[in-house]
C-alpha cells in the first residue's frame, strides 16, 4: 500500500497527513482501538485532555512495540486551564498521563474569546514555553478564527504550526483555511466526514461509484487533495481499514470542485461556533 505522505510544518517538523482521532472513544475502548489502528498502519493519533483517554493512548502506543518516534501524538489543552500556571500544570499531567516525555504537537483546544477575559494570548505564550523546553515538538491552535490568529500574530513570536478546525464538504471553512495557507499554518480538518452526515450525499455517492471507492474514502481523499491533515475516528475495524486506504487512487479536479461546491457555509457547521463557545469543564 502506498505510504501516508508527510506534511512539513512551519517549524520544520513533519506530520503524517492521515491519522486516527479518538474523540468520543470511551477510555475503556481506547487502547484496543488505537492498538488496532497502529496494526493497520496509522502512525498519528489525535487526542486531547478533554477526551479523557490520554492514558489509554499512551498505553496502546507502548504495547504496540513501535518506537515512540514512529508515532506522531497530538494532545490539546483543556478549556479549564487557559490561565498560564494552570496550563503548565495541565501540560505536565498530559505528559504523565500519556507516559511520554514529549508530545509531537500540543494545541489550545478552543480560543474561548468570551472566557478568561478573552486572553488566549497568555495561554499561547505558555505553549511557546513548552516548545522552547522541547516537551512539545510543535505547538498549534484549534478552532481559531482569523481574528484570533491575527491577534496572536500581532502580540506573540510564534506562528502556530497548525489550526485544527471543522472542515468537511458541508463546511469547507475557506476563509480560515485561506488565512492559514497565506501564513504557513497547516489546516487540520476535524470531523472530516461530518460524523457520517455527508456520506449519503448524492454527489459524493456518484463520484464514489465512478471511482470504485466508498463515500468515506472519497470524502477523505478530497481532504488529502486539498492538502489538509485528517484523522477520522472509528471504533469499527473494517471502517478503520477503509479510512486508511486513500493512497491508491486520486480524484480529478472537477470532482474535487464538485465536492467543494457542496459547502453550506454556517448552515453546514455541526459543532459549536468558535466565537461563542465558552464551555469550561467544572
Ligand atoms: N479540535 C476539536 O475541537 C475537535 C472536534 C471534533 C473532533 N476532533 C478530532 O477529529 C477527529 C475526527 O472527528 P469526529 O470523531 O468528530 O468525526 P468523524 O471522523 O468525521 O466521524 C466519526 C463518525 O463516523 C463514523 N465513521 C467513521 N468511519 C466511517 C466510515 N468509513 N463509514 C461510515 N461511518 C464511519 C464513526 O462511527 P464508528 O466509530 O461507530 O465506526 C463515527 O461515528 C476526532 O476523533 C478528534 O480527534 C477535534
Amino acid at each position: 500500500m502506498a505510504a501516508v505522505p508527510n506534511i512539513t510544518l512551519n517549524d520544520g517538523n513533519e506530520i503524517p497527513q492521515l491519522g486516527f482521532g479518538v474523540y468520543q472513544i470511551e477510555p475503556e475502548n481506547t487502547a484496543e482501538a488505537v492498538g488496532r489502528a497502529l496494526e493497520i498502519g496509522y502512525r498519528h493519533v489525535d487526542t486531547a485532555e478533554m477526551y479523557g483517554n490520554e492514558k489509554e493512548v499512551g498505553e496502546a502506543i507502548r504495547a504496540s512495540g513501535l518506537d515512540r518516534s514512529d508515532v506522531f501524538v497530538t494532545s490539546k489543552l483543556s478549556n479549564a486551564f487557559h490561565e498560564p500556571d494552570e496550563a503548565r500544570r495541565a501540560f505536565d499531567t498530559t505528559l504523565s498521563d500519556l507516559g511520554f516525555d514529549y508530545v509531537d504537537l500540543f494545541l489550545i483546544h478552543w480560543p474561548l474569546p468570551t472566557a478568561y477575559n478573552g486572553d488566549y494570548v497568555s495561554t499561547w505564550k505558555a505553549l511557546e514555553g513548552f516548545k522552547a523546553d522541547g516537551r512539545a515538538r510543535s505547538i498549534g491552535v484549534s478552532n481559531f478564527q482569523v481574528e484570533h490568529l491575527e491577534r496572536l500574530a500581532a502580540e506573540t513570536e510564534t506562528v502556530p504550526a497548525v489550526n485544527q478546525i471543522e472542515v468537511h464538504p458541508y463546511l469547507t471553512n475557506e476563509t480560515v483555511r485561506g488565512y492559514g495557507r497565506e501564513h504557513g499554518i497547516a489546516t487540520e480538518a476535524w470531523s472530516p466526514i461530518a460524523q457520517g452526515a455527508v456520506l449519503d450525499d448524492p454527489t459524493i455517492g456518484e463520484i464514489a461509484e465512478k471511482v470504485g471507492k466508498t463515500p468515506a474514502q472519497v470524502v477523505l481523499r478530497w481532504h488529502i487533495e486539498r492538502g489538509d491533515i485528517v484523522f477520522p475516528k472509528s471504533v469499527t475495524p473494517a471502517r478503520m481499514e477503509e479510512n486508511f486506504r486513500l493512497f491508491d487512487f486520486e480524484l480529478d479536479g472537477p470532482d474535487v470542485e464538485a465536492i467543494s461546491a457542496l459547502d453550506k457555509g454556517e448552515d453546514g457547521r455541526t459543532g459549536p461556533h468558535p466565537d461563542t463557545f465558552a464551555y469550561v469543564p467544572g
